[in-house]
């Protein structure tokens, strides 16, 4: 395709609804971490479609394996069983620690059914209205109930009513979860981000988690993690949470766990497996042989090629890198912080910096910002140091370019 098609094709989409504001991109093919645009520009892929591409793309062992399953089967319905669902359930409760698994399609219906778990977790126990402890900068999706359960007034403007039934609470600060709930008798559960995605790479630190786990205990409340972005691996973990030697109650899944095949899941243990029966839940979708097969091949392919360890390792590597570039912009405090965990990594400005993605997709890199000032990178869990070495070479001087410009 030649320059001006390309032009043509991204200048203006007039029938596609106007929700994101796009770059001016669009990719043919991909592999491993890199994709071409259709001029043939190649890119550097460190966001993997937000947390999605776990193993990159045209993965040699993916991609037979899902032209094996569409040649058999894509779909049936939850109407019969699908055997590929209990492989990949079994799978994950063997990793987790946990014991039952629902299956549907995106992130935010994990958060949905994990939300709905919860309430049905009061009305058994005879409370008929339940409140659900969320938190400050959050973000859990875009249905009314999981953007009544987000943090952010910016993704919540223009769709009240919001659902009730939520106590906000900041992060890490335990004193302020009692004294939210004290003395209330309809509280259910607490819900967050192990590691908060949307909201700027900002991690639950390892002892609020045990904290507010032995407050759950006490009070028997549900602990419900979203692990949609942080988990699957991207920590150095299967789930963020094990970094704190905790195991949820409920934990929704969805972004890594199929490799770019739509696919969400909410994982259960004792208190929650058993709290729906048939006819309380359930989606055309969820759990078909397709997004099975590529839960199941991305968990082996994961295990087999050490994943999590490469996650870890490039991971920290990247950081370090971080670190030693913009050293003179973290001593001036420019760059608030560098954090994160494995290749889920986030670098915090002191001002809004969304032009970078942009910049650095001109000098082909792709990356994303998130909550305006932090620069966020989640590579496919691939990626190797030579590559995450040319992240860090394209990256750096255009941060440094931002920073020595007028705020
Ligand atoms: C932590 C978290 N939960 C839920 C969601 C919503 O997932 P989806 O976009 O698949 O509905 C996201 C998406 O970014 C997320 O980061």
């Amino acid at each position: 395709m030649n320059a001006a098609s390309h032009a043509e094709l991204v200048a203006a989409s007039p029938h596609v609804m106007n929700t994101y504001a796009r770059l001016p991109i669009a990719f043919s093919h991909g592999d491993g971490c890199h994709v071409w645009d259709v001029n043939g520009k190649r890119y550097l892929d460190a966001l993997a479609g937000i947390a999605v591409n776990t193993l990159g793309h045209n993965h040699p062992q993916l991609v037979p394996a899902l032209q094996d399953q569409i040649a058999k089967l894509i779909h049936t319905s939850n109407y019969y069983h699908v055997p590929h669902q209990e492989t990949l359930a079994a799978r994950l409760v063997e990793l987790s620690g946990m014991t039952n698994v629902f299956f549907c399609s995106t992130g935010l219906e994990a958060n949905e059914a994990a939300l709905k778990l919860a309430r049905k977790f009061g009305h058994d126990r005879g409370i008929t209205r339940p409140q659900i402890v969320v938190y400050e900068n959050a973000f859990h999706g875009r249905s009314i109930a999981t953007l009544s359960a987000t943090g952010n007034l910016k993704v919540q403007a223009g769709f009240g009513p919001l659902l009730e039934g939520f106590i906000r609470v900041p992060l890490n600060d335990i004193d302020a979860l009692r004294k939210a709930t004290d003395g209330n008798p309809d509280v259910v559960a607490v819900f967050f981000e192990a590691i908060q995605g949307e909201g700027g790479i900002r991690p639950m630190r390892t002892e609020y988690l045990c904290q507010v786990r032995a407050l759950c205990d006490e009070r028997n409340w549900l602990l419900m993690i979203d692990e949609v972005q942080c988990g699957m691996g991207r920590t150095g973990k299967w789930f963020a949470h094990q970094w704190a030697g905790i195991t949820p109650d409920v934990m929704p899944l969805a972004k890594g766990l199929g490799s770019g095949v739509p696919i969400g899941a909410v994982v259960a243990g004792p208190k929650a497996a058993t709290l729906f029966a048939p006819g309380n839940h359930g989606t055309t979708f969820g759990g078909n042989p397709l997004a099975m097969r590529a839960g199941i091949e991305t968990l082996r392919i994961m295990q087999k090629d050490d994943l999590l360890a490469n996650a870890t390792r490039v991971g920290a590597h990247m950081r370090a890198a971080l670190e030693r570039e913009l050293a003179d912009e973290i001593r001036s405090t420019r760059v608030k912080e560098v954090r994160g965990l494995g290749l889920m990594i986030g670098v915090e400005l002191d001002r809004p910096c969304s032009a970078l993605v942009g910049q650095c997709a001109d000098n082909g890199l792709l990356i994303s910002v998130t909550a305006d000032t932090v620069v966020r990178l989640l590579p496919p869990l691939i990626m190797d140091t030579t590559q995450a070495d040319e992240v860090i070479r394209i990256l750096c001087p255009l941060i440094k370019a931002l920073l020595a410009s007028a705020p």
